[in-house]
């Protein structure tokens, strides 16, 4: 088993582990938001899981690197920080901050994030860029809200390994990138059987059950 130093703490971890998995494990908190075991190769979206590994010349996202023998890590430097508050603020001037109304509220792993890092939810002089499409109710269980979606692809994944094929997937491009559910136009070819794997494992309070009318306290 590879043993090495994070913050000058030994720790060891099976042949094959994510650096960040290693550091989890271990009570070491690293930000990340796409990170999930299995999903191989890792996808690396959210930039948040930086570390710097001696002898690597820039910080490198520890969830893309497998534990080495020897290795020294930090978790806690200047740049390493820096990029993560950066990528924090990004993902803030996309999302519609309204913890009151989200049912992630108080477990949240932005909300976790921004307070590790001392970053405020609703940073001053930041600008939102919010997208059009507010909720997405186009399924018959679940309710999609694009503009707190961190576009994980978590969801996508476990509807996948439990049900052989995915009901969910990411659809448009760039900004207008978003989640979106398939065979809803067709209800006899949905295969979504309303287990709510994909509301578990996301890391925010992108999808919900559905609610409606007056249950709701986003259309209030
Ligand atoms: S997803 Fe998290 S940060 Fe966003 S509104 Fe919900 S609880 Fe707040
Ligand atoms: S809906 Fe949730 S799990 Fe799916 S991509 Fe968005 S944030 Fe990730
Ligand atoms: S957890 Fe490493 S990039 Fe998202």
């Amino acid at each position: 088993m590879p043993k090495f130093l994070v913050d000058n703490k030994e720790i060891e971890a099976k042949q094959g582990t994510t650096l960040l998995k290693a550091c989890l494990d271990n009570e070491i908190y690293i930000p990340n938001l796409c990170y999930l075991e299995g999903i191989d190769p890792p996808s690396v979206s959210c930039r948040m899981c930086f570390v710097e590994i001696e002898g690597e010349r820039q910080p490198v996202t520890s969830c893309s690197v497998l534990v080495k023998d020897d290795m020294v890590v930090k978790t806690d430097t200047p740049a390493v920080r820096q990029l993560q508050r950066t990528g924090l603020r990004l993902l803030l001037s996309v999302h519609h901050v309204d913890c009151k109304n989200c049912q992630a509220n108080k477990k949240c792993e932005l909300q976790r994030m921004a307070k590790f890092l001392k970053v405020g939810l609703k940073p001053k002089g930041l600008e939102r860029h919010l997208r059009e499409i507010e909720i997405d109710r186009s399924h018959p269980f679940l309710d999609y809200y694009p503009n707190r979606c961190v576009l994980c692809g978590k969801c996508v994944h476990v509807c996948r390994e439990k049900n052989g094929q995915s009901a969910l997937t990411f659809s448009k491009r760039g900004f207008d990138t978003v989640i979106s559910f398939y065979g809803v136009r067709d209800l006899s070819t949905l295969e979504c059987e309303n287990c709510s794997a994909c509301i578990d494992i996301c890391p925010v309070g992108a999808l919900a059950l559905k609610v409606t009318g007056a249950e709701d306290p986003t259309t209030a």
